[in-house]
């Protein structure tokens, strides 16, 4: 059995003190929680965010990196200075990274291979607009997100992978997918998965629905076959929400 995740992506919301009361709030919340239990607040609060969940079930992820090790990238932040930091999961491909950022199916993947070269595991983002959709091209794209994404990246590093599939329609919209929708194509991710890495990856990684989850919605969610938990953004800034999606 995969053990479901709950990753809770704070955008840019919340200042180092107020990452440290959520996070002691949060904490007893979710102590119990059946599910893997992430926060990713912006950089600069990571430290805080480290210090808080020390001693709880809590985890630490970030919501971005660079792909080179060091120098002249000024803004940047490196894997090596999240891993000092105590971080152990970055998200990665953020559809408002994608479409704000400037990042490419390309540049995603040089991040997931420096992230599973220095040891952090990525949680990478893929999904379609609702144009996307529309056309009737959303496994295609999303295929080819996956593939190229994970170029380079070999079976063993791709068990450990999280994927986070995220519609891009769904995200703060309030409008989620209907779970039909979220466990096709996570389903879709999962056989892609096995096309190129076989069953045992494919059993082994861990596929994410993101976009409008909530606390009402989530226990039908995560009860289907191919959806390993949430990518949760507005929901995972209120502690109560947040609790009641890290123990659905
Ligand atoms: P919302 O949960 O606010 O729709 O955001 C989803 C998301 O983008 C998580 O990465």
């Amino acid at each position: 059995m995969r053990q479901k995740v709950a990753a809770g992506n704070w955008k840019m919301n919340m200042t180092p003190s107020q990452t440290s009361a959520f996070i002691n709030e949060l904490a007893p919340k979710v102590a119990d929680a059946c599910n893997t239990v992430i926060v990713c607040p912006t950089a600069v609060c990571l430290p805080a965010a480290v210090s808080a969940a020390k001693g709880t079930n809590i985890k630490v992820g970030a919501q971005n990196m660079y792909f080179e090790d060091k120098g002249a990238f000024t803004g940047e932040i490196s894997a090596d200075m999240l891993l000092d930091l105590g971080v152990s999961y970055v998200i990665l491909g953020h559809s408002e990274r994608r479409q704000y950022f400037a990042e490419t199916d390309e540049t995603v993947n040089k991040k997931v291979l420096k992230a599973f070269e220095k040891g952090l595991i990525p949680i990478i983002c893929v999904g379609e607009s609702l144009e996307q959709r529309e056309q009737g091209i959303t496994a295609d794209l999303v295929r080819m997100q996956v593939k190229i994404a994970l170029m380079g990246v070999s079976a063993e590093q791709a068990k450990t992978a999280i994927i986070a599939y995220e519609p891009i329609w769904a995200i703060g919209t309030g409008k989620t997918a209907t779970t039909e929708q979220a466990e096709e194509v996570c389903k879709t991710i999962r056989e892609c998965v096995c096309e190129l890495y076989g069953s045992d990856a494919a059993e082994a990684i861990t596929i994410q629905y993101g976009g409008s989850v909530n606390a009402k919605n989530s226990a039908e969610l995560f009860a289907q076959p191919d959806i390993d938990g949430g990518l949760v953004g507005g929901a995972s800034l209120k502690a109560e929400d947040f609790s009641v999606i890290a123990n659905s």
